[in-house]
């Protein structure tokens, strides 16, 4: 899908090699990234960029890539870091080998601010990480910025194809998006990336693929298996969506769901199965433990009321794909739970009859995609959910009763939240329980109950996390209505912490 027009990056194994695909997709072009031994096999691309990597040009095993070949796409091509070290060689030049590794931030001196350095200021920060560098510079060649030791680390070896040492994607290089533009400015053949578009031509290679058949997928009101639901019954889908209750949802959710999907036309199926997770969790605190209790029974419960699935549809995302991809070297997509009937996945997987319609998209694109389809905002704009639910925001065992008090005290702060116009600008917020009894005083009598802890942060990926700093007026109200409310709870706390060192959910 794509293929003709898009950015094709080719992962030498870099760790930022994920990036320069999201910071193109954020320049509007589509991007993908290919294994290199699957050059050249990608397409028509209107721009190549060679990623950086961990090895050597030197190394008797260093990644190589048929020059050729890349030459006879007559496209612009971008070397980074090792990727320019190896045009280098490929154009006749040499790279100089070094134990020492320069990582950090460096001086971009440029020579003149045209082309690739349109735009750009004549001394600007970039980052480096790199141990090697280019030393013969092959006749034709032209340096076109150094760094503030008069080290060559940009080049430009003809009209189309340049080099740079540093690494422009990540956002320490202060004007790396400016330069990853100017060099696709230099494509004649890129088209910008439309959702609209996309959209279009997801459900026509769904409609293929599916044809008649019966598809499966999970849903849990989340955005992902919205989208993916919504966009089945696009193509024509005959599908059937299994949402799994498993009684670890916030307050009245498996009812918000179904009005959802009512609201979107999309009928879903419901198995409610409470008991079946509380029985299991029973006297479980270890959190890895119920992890992975909650994990293998929500397959056992979904694929029994599956049956025979002709084809089952999952959301995964592209950053999952090629995290798999990069680590294990397989296009496989990655699954998270370790079980027996994820075989039966992979037997699906491998007759082609798994379909990830969404694999190719960032998470702010399924959103995109999601109001492209038609989804109402505020249901694509909802915080996300851990699978295993309150499980993880209830620290020790699981009890219908510790449940019910998180459920009341996180509907009192989302509902709070919403109430003063905060609920949009946070990425994620909840209240857990803190199973601890405390003293307090609840009328003329001494009480002994447990504290509740709310937490709202902001992020751009989970990866890392703030803390938010809700106005007091919010938090004072929400912990006046929770302590007046809610029975069972004579404390409310706000968690201050960052992401690292603690993580957003508190198992
Ligand atoms: P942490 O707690 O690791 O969370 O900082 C990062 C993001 O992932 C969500 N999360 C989960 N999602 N299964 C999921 O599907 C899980 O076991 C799980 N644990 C955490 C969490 O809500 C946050 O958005």
């Amino acid at each position: 899908m794509h293929d003709s027009n898009h950015v094709a990056v080719l992962d030498f194994g870099s760790q930022y090699t994920q990036l320069i695909v999201r910071r193109v997709r954020e320049l509007g072009y589509f991007a993908k990234l290919y294994a290199i031994e699957d050059f050249p096999n990608i397409g028509k691309p209107g721009a190549i960029i060679l990623s950086g990597g961990p090895s050597s040009t030197s190394d008797a095993d260093a990644p190589d890539l048929d020059f050729e070949a890349l030459k006879s796409f007559n496209v612009p091509v971008l070397g980074v870091c090792y990727g320019m070290q190896l045009l280098n060689i490929k154009f006749g030049g040499s790279v100089e080998s070094s134990d020492r590794r320069e990582y950090g931030p460096a001086s971009l001196l440029v020579a003149e601010c045209v082309g690739l350095y349109q735009d750009i200021s004549p001394s600007s920060q970039v980052w480096m990480s790199h141990s090697d560098t280019v030393k013969i510079i092959p006749e034709g060649a032209t340096v076109i910025a150094t760094n503030q030791h008069g080290t060559p680390v940009s080049l430009k070896w003809n009209d189309l194809f340049f080099g740079i040492q540093y690494h422009p994607e990540v956002t320490h290089s202060h004007e790396g998006l400016q330069i990853l533009k100017n060099f696709l400015d230099h494509s004649t053949d890129l088209l910008p990336f439309r959702i609209d578009d996309f959209k279009r031509e997801l459900i026509e290679s769904i409609r293929q693929t599916v044809g008649t058949k019966q598809v499966v997928c999970g849903v849990s009101g989340g955005v992902d298996s919205t989208v993916l639901a919504v966009l089945l019954r696009a193509a024509g889908a005959n599908v059937r969506a299994i949402f799994v209750d498993h009684g670890l949802m916030r307050k009245d959710e498996g009812i918000e769901v179904r009005k959802n999907f009512k609201r979107m036309g999309v009928p879903i199926e419901t198995v409610e199965c409470a008991d079946r997770f509380l029985t299991a969790l029973e006297g479980v605190d270890d959190p890895e433990k119920k992890r992975v209790i909650i994990g293998n029974l929500f397959i056992d419960v979904f694929w029994d009321s599956v049956g025979d699935a002709e084809m089952l549809a999952q959301g995964t995302l592209y950053p999952d794909v090629i995290e798999s991809a990069s680590n294990a070297k397989s296009k496989a997509s990655k699954i998270k739970t370790h079980h027996n009937r994820v075989d039966r996945i992979l037997e699906l997987q491998a007759q082609g009859k798994v379909l990830e319609p969404l694999a190719e998209l960032f998470k702010d694109e399924v959103r995109e995609l999601g109001t492209a389809l038609g989804i109402p905002e505020d249901i694509l704009q909802r915080h996300p959910f851990p699978g295993p639910g309150l499980a993880v925001r209830c620290p020790g065992i699981v009890t219908e009763e510790r449940l019910k008090i998180i459920r009341e005290c996180d509907a009192i702060f989302i509902g709070k939240l919403k109430e003063h116009g905060w609920y949009d600008k946070v990425w994620q917020a909840y209240a857990g329980l803190i199973p601890v009894k405390t003293v307090g005083v609840k009328g003329d009598e001494r009480s002994y109950e447990w504290a509740i802890t709310l937490r709202a942060v902001v992020s751009e990926d989970a990866m890392t996390a703030d803390w938010v700093e809700l106005p007091p007026i919010l938090l004072r109200e929400t912990s006046h209505r929770i302590l007046n409310d809610v029975k069972g709870i004579n404390r409310v706390l706000y968690d201050i912490s960052t992401k690292p060192p603690a993580s957003i959910e508190w198992e």
